[in-house]
Order: C-alpha cells, then sequence, then structure tokens
C-alpha cells in the first residue's frame, strides 16, 4: 500500500522544519507517510492545494504567505480558524471538502505553559504586532487567564480591529506604538511583527519589562535573534523563540491527522541541538 500523502505548502518552503519533524513524529508510532515541501507562488496556490488534494493527499500544513488563502479554501472552518482569519492545517474530509483549523494558539500556549512553565493567569501581556501571527494568538492569551492584554502595531488601525474583533473591552486594549515608553512593565511580551523575517530591529524601551518577564517571540532563528538580544538585555526571566511552538503546531496536526498527539520534547531538543 502507498504511503499516506502529506505536505507543506509555502513560498519559500526550502527552509521548512516541517518534513523532519513530521517524520520523526511517525517513527515514534511506526506509521509509514511521505510528507513533503510544496514550494507555490501566491498565484499558484489554489491549483497546487487542489492537484495535491485530488491525487489522494491527506493533509497540508500551510506555511507564508499563504495562512490567509488556506483559511478561503477551507470549506469548513474550526473555531480558531475563524477568530485568525488564518489557516495553517488543511484536511482533506470523507466527502473531499476541507477543513481549514488554525493550531498556532494552542501551540504557542503549550509550549509557554507545558514547556517553559509560564502561569498567564492574572497576568499582564503585551502583544507586539496586529498581523496574521498575532490574530493566531490573540484569543489564546485571553483564554489562558492573561488579565490584562495590551496590543500595540505600529499601525494602530489593524491594533483597533483586532480589539474590537476580540470583544473583550475590559481585558484587551491597544495603545500606539509612539506610546510605548510610557507603557510601564509587563509580565509577558509577545513579538508577533515580521521586523525579525524583514531583517528590521523594533526600538523598543527597557522599561516594557516588568520584574520577572518572558518575552517570547512567535518566529526562530535569525528572524528572532533581534528581539531575543533586547529581552536579555532588558534582563528577562526567559527569552524563547518559537521552535517550541513550531514542534507543539506540528504536533496539533499529526494528531489531528493520525489520531495520535506524538512526544514532542525529542523532537524538540533534536532541533534545537541542531540549531545550536
Ligand atoms: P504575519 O503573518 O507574519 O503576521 P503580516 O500579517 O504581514 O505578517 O503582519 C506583519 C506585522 O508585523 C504587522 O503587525 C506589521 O505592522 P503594520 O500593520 O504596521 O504593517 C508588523 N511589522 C512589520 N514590520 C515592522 C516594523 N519594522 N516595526 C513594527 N512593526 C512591524
Amino acid at each position: 500500500m502507498p504511503a499516506v500523502q502529506f505536505a507543506v505548502f509555502g513560498h519559500p518552503i526550502s527552509h521548512s522544519l516541517s518534513p523532519r519533524i513530521h517524520h520523526a513524529f511517525a517513527q515514534q508510532f511506526g506509521i509509514e507517510l511521505e510528507y513533503r515541501a510544496i514550494d507555490a507562488a501566491p498565484t499558484q496556490f489554489d491549483a497546487a492545494v487542489r492537484r495535491f488534494f485530488d491525487a489522494g493527499g491527506a493533509g497540508a500544513n500551510v506555511t507564508l504567505p499563504h495562512k490567509a488563502a488556506a483559511f478561503a479554501l477551507g470549506d469548513e472552518r474550526s473555531l480558531a480558524a475563524s477568530r485568525a482569519g488564518t489557516a495553517n492545517v488543511l484536511t482533506r474530509l470523507a466527502d473531499g471538502r476541507l477543513a481549514a483549523h488554525n493550531t498556532d494558539g494552542d501551540g504557542m500556549l503549550r509550549d509557554l505553559t507545558e514547556r517553559h512553565r509560564v502561569d498567564l493567569r492574572g497576568r499582564h501581556a503585551l502583544l507586539l504586532g496586529a498581523g496574521g501571527a498575532a490574530h493566531g494568538v490573540a484569543w489564546h492569551l485571553l483564554d489562558a487567564g492573561v488579565q490584562m492584554l495590551t496590543i500595540v502595531n505600529r499601525s494602530p488601525e489593524a491594533a483597533h480591529a483586532l480589539v474590537h474583533a476580540m470583544g473583550e473591552p475590559a481585558r484587551a486594549r491597544t495603545r500606539n506604538w509612539d506610546e510605548l515608553a510610557d507603557l510601564g512593565g509587563h509580565d509577558l511580551i509577545v513579538n508577533a511583527t515580521s521586523a525579525g523575517v524583514l531583517g528590521v530591529a523594533l526600538q523598543l524601551p527597557f522599561t516594557l519589562l516588568g520584574s520577572g518577564a518572558v518575552c517570547y517571540d512567535l518566529s526562530y532563528g535569525n528572524a528572532a535573534s533581534g528581539f531575543l538580544g533586547w529581552a536579555r538585555a532588558a534582563g528577562a526571566r526567559y527569552a524563547c523563540d518559537g521552535l517550541g511552538m513550531l514542534v507543539e503546531t506540528a504536533a496539533d496536526a499529526f494528531a489531528l491527522w493520525h489520531g495520535r498527539r506524538p512526544d514532542t520534547e525529542p523532537v524538540y531538543r533534536w532541533l534545537r541541538q541542531q540549531a545550536a
């Protein structure tokens, strides 16, 4: 019997760790699968996804810049995907329709609360950015018990729209980027901007860190190094990149497709060693 087919779509995609992660998970259960990286330019994305599923593909991960397009392709959409307006998992249903889901928020929470043992209940959190990545995690921070979530975006309109969509004015608010120096300290600062990916350094005041603050970048590798360097210099208790989140989001997709949740810790350690 041919191996069941899975893929990750992105542009570019050659750097993707997803094939390695999914093959490592599959090994834990002795599952035979084919998981490949498919590079699709934005104009080719819909057709490439259709071709993949028409040819028997069972599930796909989707990364930048296609997460909004993946959401649009979903015939069914999970609550997490609908809140975010983006999807990073597409699954073929028995009748051939596609289900869109977003595992980013759950993956971040699992990494923060289980791997790094950060208790978010009653905390003050600052979310930098209001684009696709920020939409994927904002609701989850409130779900985890954050007492006050302040969202700051370079263009204030996007932060206002996100806070409005969240509909919890007593627990989520916006402030302008030029007010950062006056905001005081936070327990958690999440960088959801794409500045690091674009190679731009954010200019952030050290006063944003409360005592024992945790700083978390949703990206990893070089893209996270600027923000994490700032966080360490500012005295953060933890400065974490999003590698753990990536592994947890992959595990959620794997569990959805195979009905079993893999042990993420050895895979996380292996990738961390390789990155060192
Ligand atoms: P992603 O899917 O990675 O979130 P996106 O939806 O394009 O990508 O969102 C990028 C986010 O990074 C936005 O919040 C953007 O701010 P604007 O809405 O003002 O564009 C933010 N961003 C990108 N470069 C930035 C920079 N140099 N300084 C501050 N914010 C930046």
